[in-house]
């Protein structure tokens, strides 16, 4: 089926629904093939839209409408492709109860929207627009209304929204009292068994805690509940917030597009982001799995209690939602680490969206498909405005804003305009100004000058944001530039003080200096813009040996490596001494904490210099790119092969072992150093550490490094042998075998990797270790016969018509197609206008090589 060209939806053109849905009453007859829907929903006229309306419903293909009914009076209707209407003549005046039984079929749902069987259990997947395909319903999350769901099943557990409010055999019955939108709608049915807990909250009232696996998982489920009661008593303290029924329940599932769902009271997970124990996870699992718990529990305040108006808000509860994971992940670990994180993938991801095809504003002004604008923009550049907007008002500013904004919305599907709103009145601020950061695309570029005389000394500021698409012209913002100096001789004279750009170019003088300070710019990277600033390496190596804020410290380091490997790859420059010495002395320094020194020490990517090189005006060049960086590592790994084996030596580890930060952070930092040593002595110390290693974090680290000393034969075998049977392990078998090794070959691998048996492509988790690895390999993806390209390009054109929502995300592998030569770009668009032109291609893909296609190459 073929879609006329879809029309896009305008925030411009909201308007309320015509009704409020006083109660739902929704029964459901499981059957794999055959479950059918009853639904009872009480409307009432909108007094917020006089007159008479029609009823409009929606409901996507795949619901067969068996009979509908108003106040019990049987309906003549037939619902077109997207929902169904009831002629307002056919209405009563007032109240009225519509009703519907429809029929589906969750057993050949491929997309993971709506209904569908995982592993043999029921589970749904609502937002955005996934209730649709459940039964008739006005699916917008502006329509709240308070559920009762009943199930009837021979599964053993039945799940959904609420308190359980009465069960028997065979059937259970489940009521949330809390008015909800239909996206955080949610069934679970399987034969599945509980891992339980319980919290009691800060006024005493008793929660049921449940995260349900199937039988064999309950011992990967012990950090997901420790991260959950930490959240709990997290959102308690520091926000203020209790929660608010009886249960909370988790469930993990293997099918799943996204990483987790905050339905209301009963969480549904992809399993990756609960199942956890030292011998399958790595530290990074452990700290995801905390930090995504956390984000899902906190959106039952933020998205649940308080949801979207519509779906251009989606930042209002994403973008806070981040910020409010992100404040917990550095309360419970290193706030510097997770700060220097979080502004990596703010980097690789939102920065590389917002120069490109795809860039659009935090809150976007029309879409095609609501499932492409789950983007770094909305959720990481989202968080950033939220955390720009605490500096300008203060901590103190910012809970009062908080407060009020709980106070006066719950309850409510709110704007963006609302949340600002909230900010002014508590803190009597005008954010006029400020709101463009909602409504503008496009990464600000400051340039800052300096000048010297007397005593004093002045940073002069230019502002500049480039065109995206459908915006051209970029009134400057409000900027907090984090500015600290520092003496020659290391000590900070100036400590922080936040300056406030508001206009396109300003300067900011700071009296009774002694001598010309060295500056301290952007520190804690207070907003998300791109620094131009003129220094030379001697500056960098000063600030990553001296400078008292963490971020900028390591910030120092990361701009001196960037510039060393740029010029090495562009102008075929040395491996500098400089930099070789500046990293010995952070490796040296005991004083730092290892997983600072483990960020330190990690190279940029090859990605990130193929946007650094872009971003100078050169056109990157994949393979010089990848021999630069080796270059260096291995120089890394000569000059300071010492201290590395030293501190490698030293780290080895004898404690039982403990996801906690601490250890984590001495593994990164074995880690780091294992991968320079690597290059220098053959894979020796892999192979030790593989054979010995009792934890996935150093057995997947050592099994990379083996692929890439080019001896990963044996052990890659004895990895799958060993783990054929824990599928989120050979995720990674198939990923690491893919982002290692000669990229030469990567094309081939993947190739290969492919008519492997367990590359079940339609599980997401199992597509993405393929295909998204294939393409986090810079220069494998990008190798210049195409053949990347064009395997990569098949793929999605298979799996799209199975699952489009997947398919259309992992687009953006091609989003930054213009950067490249002629060559590469020719390749990549002909590809993109196949994937195009694919016999009927689904409305999400289309629209993601559309916006691709449209660009100008540069
Ligand atoms: N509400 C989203 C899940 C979602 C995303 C549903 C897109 C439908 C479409 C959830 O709260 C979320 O944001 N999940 C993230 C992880 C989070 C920690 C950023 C995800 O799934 O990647
Ligand atoms: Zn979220």
């Amino acid at each position: 089926m073929k879609d006329a060209t879809p029309q896009p939806v305008l925030l411009a053109d909201y308007q309320p629904y015509p009704f409020v849905v006083n109660e739902v009453a929704l029964a459901f007859r499981l059957s794999p093939s055959a479950t059918r829907v009853l639904s009872r929903i009480l409307l009432a006229p909108n007094p917020e839209r006089p007159g008479r309306h029609d009823l409009r419903l929606d409901g996507g293909g795949g619901l067969k409408l068996i009979r509908a009914a108003v106040n019990g009076r049987m309906l003549d209707v037939t619902p077109d492709a997207e929902g169904v209407t009831v002629a307002a003549a056919d209405l009563p005046e007032g109240d009225f109860a519509f009703e519907a039984e429809v029929e589906i079929n969750p057993a050949a749902n491929t997309t993971l929207e709506g209904l569908y069987m995982s592993g043999g259990m029921y589970c749904t997947q609502c937002e955005a627009q996934g209730f649709r395909h459940i039964t008739f319903y006005p699916d917008r999350p502006d329509v709240m209304a308070p559920f009762r769901v009943h199930v009837e099943s021979d599964m053993p557990v039945l799940l959904s929204n609420g308190n359980p409010s009465g069960s028997g055999k065979g059937w259970a019955e489940w009521t949330d009292p809390w008015k909800k939108p239909a996206y955080l709608f949610a069934l679970v049915a399987g034969d599945l068994v509980a891992v339980r807990d319980r919290f009691t909250t800060k006024s005493g009232r008793a929660v049921d805690l449940a995260i349900w696996v199937r039988k064999g998982d309950e011992d990967r489920c012990a950090y997901a509940m420790d991260s959950l009661k930490r959240s709990m008593k997290w959102d308690e303290d520091v926000y203020g917030r209790e929660y608010d029924l009886d249960v909370f329940n988790i469930v993990a599932v293997d099918d799943f597009n996204m990483g987790a769902m905050e339905n209301k009271g009963l969480n549904i997970f992809n399993s990756k982001l609960v199942l956890a124990s030292p011998e399958t996870a790595t530290d990074g699992d452990f700290e995801r799995i905390e930090s995504v718990i956390a984000h899902e529990y906190f959106h039952n305040w933020t998205g649940n209690r308080i949801t979207c108006r519509d779906w251009f808000q989606l930042c209002l509860k994403e973008g806070l939602t981040v910020f409010r994971d992100q404040s917990f992940t550095s309360d419970m670990r290193s706030a510097p680490v997770k700060r220097i994180d979080d502004v990596l993938t703010l980097r690789a991801r939102q920065f590389r969206e917002d120069m490109g095809p795809l860039a659009h504003p935090v809150r976007p002004e029309s879409y095609i498909e609501i499932n492409n604008f789950y983007t770094a923009t909305v959720y990481e550049k989202g968080a950033e405005v939220i955390g720009m907007l605490k500096r300008l008002v203060g901590d103190e500013g910012y809970r009062k804003a908080l407060d009020l904004y709980f106070d006066r919305h719950d309850g409510d599907a709110a704007t963006i305009e609302d949340w600002l709103k909230v900010f002014e009145d508590a803190t009597g601020r005008d954010l006029a100004q400020f709101k463009r950061w909602y409504t503008d695309a496009g990464t600000p570029r400051v340039h800052v000058s300096e000048a010297w005389s007397d005593g004093t000394y002045t940073l002069t500021f230019h502002q500049k944001t480039p065109p995206t698409p459908g915006q051209d012209k970029k009134p400057p913002r409000v900027i907090p530039i984090a500015v600290g100096l520092l003496n020659p001789n290391g000590d900070e004279v100036v400590p922080t003080t936040v300056l406030e750009l508001t206009e396109p170019s300003q300067s900011f003088r700071f009296d009774g200096l002694a001598s010309r300070p060295v500056p301290s710019i952007l520190r804690g990277f207070s907003a998300p813009v791109v620094l131009e600033r003129a220094t030379d390496q001697a500056e960098r190596a000063f600030l990553l040996a001296h400078d008292t804020d963490p971020f900028n410290k390591w910030e120092a380091g990361r701009a001196l490596s960037k510039d060393v490997l740029t010029g090495m790859i562009a102008e075929g420059r040395e491996p500098s001494r400089r930099l070789i010495e500046a990293l010995g002395a952070v490796l040296r320094d005991e004083s730092l904490d290892p997983a600072f020194r483990a960020l330190c020490l990690r190279l940029p990517g090859e990605e990130d210099l193929a946007q650094a090189l872009a971003d100078a005006g050169r056109v990157p060049d994949p393979a010089a790119i990848h021999a630069g960086r080796e270059a260096l590592a291995r120089a890394i790994g000569t000059g300071l092969s010492g201290d590395l084996s030293a501190t490698y030596a030293a780290l080895e580890s004898r404690a039982p072992f403990s996801p906690d930060a601490a250890q984590a952070g001495g593994r990164a930092l074995r880690l780091a150093c294992l991968a320079f040593l690597n290059r220098v002595d053959g894979g020796d110390r892999a192979k030790a550490l593989f054979d010995s290693a009792n934890n996935m974090t150093e057995s997947a680290g050592a099994l990379g490094a083996l692929i890439d000393a080019e001896r990963g034969g044996a052990a890659v075998a004895a990895f799958h042998a060993r783990w054929k049977d824990v599928r989120l392990v050979i995720d990674k078998w198939f990923t690491l075998q893919l982002v290692h090794g000669n990229p030469a070959g990567a094309a081939a691998t993947a190739r290969r990797l492919a008519d492997h048996p367990d590359f079940d492509w339609k599980n997401p988790n199992r597509f993405r270790a393929l295909m998204g690895a294939l393409a986090a390999n810079h220069a494998g993806f990008h190798d210049a016969s195409g053949d990347a390209y064009r395997f990569y390009a098949d793929w999605l054109i298979r799996l799209d018509p199975v699952n489009p929502q997947t398919t259309a995300r992992m687009t953006t592998a091609f989003e930054t197609w213009t950067r490249y030569d002629a060559d590469r770009q020719a390749l990549i668009r002909d590809e993109l206008q196949r994937i195009a032109a694919a016999q009927g291609l689904s409305r999400n893909t289309g629209e993601m090589v559309g916006r691709m296609l449209a660009a100008k190459p540069a």
